[in-house]
């Protein structure tokens, strides 16, 4: 007897983002990474992770202790390769993609839309719809129109109606191919990274800017929904947000004070907007955190992992997390998709596990009827990890960067086996 099985058509696939495999960007982050790239071979080098760098991931290329890695140039030219990877992703059993469109590529002057780029995008979606792949497309994956960006990116009070603009253009274009579109992916993301670490584009350092873009941000995913709804009363628009599942250490009132503050904002502050505006949620899930407040344990003291599992970025993985998000994401009554989910794993030695047991955890949240409808593996390929680089390796199919050739990794055929039977077997 199957262990799990999965609703009749249920959404099975992988997800990109155009940045992290497209290759040629010109845009905010292409200028960032040349600027950074020597900075973050030398803070490789300093700081290496505990343990150090092994060997394995040294002998890769790029590696992280080389300028290449940094700057996404080619990247995976998912661009000129797009029909080649989703035959992959269709040998692979897929029946759904998402992808995101490079706002940059489309509007690379302000108000000025590039018809050739747009019929790139057209064809990208019919080549997913002539294999059979439901295309859910993202409108803005972290990078920016370098126009937008020197004219204030999302800080700027007309932000949002800058994006509604192209969102709603994109929506004449695509619409009737088009049925799932994701506005935004990781608001929250973004502005921590942005404006509060200063880690990556457009690199600042200030709470009440992290707050404004978040609040820009939120008014630019309203009037897209809008938008798109006038031209597409049938699109589903959603938004994508990483949730992370936070416990209390102990029962401690200060551990659970904390938990709260944290909470409230990486899970982002105003994802009760955000959802109830949406059609659908997209639940991107990476993170545990066992919330223990003493400065002495880390860096922050807010945190505690027992870190049995981890991937080759030390994020801990925790496949038990994602019923309890479910749960706790039902009070909104939305269809949820999980839009992102997957490990840096270079030698692919648990990726199949923790598809596995991640999805097991599905199959709890589908016993109590809680509404998810689909799954997306992150990601499809190999690809450029914002600020780390290329050296984390999270696809079900591994690019060798020198050649681009792809190898489908063999927790890609074990994920295949659980789509085939739209279940897990034991
Ligand atoms: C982002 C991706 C990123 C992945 C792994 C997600 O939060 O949407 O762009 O590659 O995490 O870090």
């Amino acid at each position: 007897m199957a262990a799990v099985k999965f609703p009749k058509g249920f959404l099975w696939g992988a997800a990109t983002s155009a940045h992290q495999v497209e290759g040629g960007n010109r845009n905010d982050w292409m200028e960032w990474e040349i600027e950074t790239a020597k900075r973050k071979v030398q803070s490789a080098k300093q700081n290496p992770p505990a343990g150090g760098w092994s060997d394995f991931i040294l002998k890769n290329y790029p590696n992280p202790l080389q300028e290449e890695n940094y700057i996404s140039g080619r990247a995976c030219d998912h661009y000129n390769r797009f029909r080649q990877d989703f035959d992959i992703a269709k040998q692979l059993g897929h029946n759904a993609h998402r992808f995101s469109i490079e706002w940059s590529r489309v509007e690379p002057e302000e108000g000025k839309f590039n018809q050739a780029e747009i019929e790139h995008y057209r064809q990208m979606i019919q080549a997913l719809r002539e294999r059979g792949m439901e295309p859910f497309v993202t409108l803005w994956h972290y990078t920016l129109p370098r126009w937008f960006a020197v004219r204030g990116g999302w800080l700027a009070a007309d932000a949002p109606k800058l994006f509604t603009r192209y969102a709603e253009r994109m929506a004449a274009e695509f619409g009737n191919q088009v049925k799932f579109w994701i506005t935004e992916n990781e608001p929250e993301t973004f502005a921590r990274h942005g404006f509060l670490t200063g880690d990556r584009p457009p690199g600042k350092r200030n709470i009440w800017q992290a707050y404004r873009v978040l609040k820009n941000l939120l008014s630019a995913h309203l009037l897209t929904r809008e938008a798109i709804h006038i031209l597409r009363p049938n699109a589903q628009v959603g938004i994508a947000e990483t949730q992370v599942f936070f416990e209390p250490f102990d029962k401690s009132p200060v551990n659970r004070l904390v938990l709260r503050i944290v909470k409230w904002w990486r899970n982002n502050p105003f994802i009760r907007h955000f959802i109830a505006n949406s059609d659908f949620f997209g639940l991107e899930y990476y993170f545990h955190t066992r919330v223990r407040f003493n400065p002495f344990v880390s860096k922050w003291g807010i945190q505690y992992n027992e870190n049995k599992a981890v991937s080759d970025m030390g994020w801990e993985l925790y496949p038990q997390g994602i019923e309890p998000l479910l749960a706790e994401l039902n009070l909104f009554r939305k269809p949820i998709y999980i839009l992102e989910h997957g490990l840096a794993d270079a030698k692919d030695s648990r990726r199949a596990w923790y598809i596995k047991e991640s999805l097991k955890q599905v199959g709890k949240a589908l016993a109590q009827n809680l509404d998810v409808r689909g799954y997306f593996h992150w990601s499809l390929l190999d690809n450029f990890e914002s600020n780390l680089g290329f050296w984390p390796r999270f696809g079900l199919v591994e690019v060798e960067y020198k050649t681009l050739e792809r190898k489908i990794r063999p927790s890609a055929w074990e994920y295949k086996k659980i789509i085939d039977a739209n279940a897990i077997e034991t």
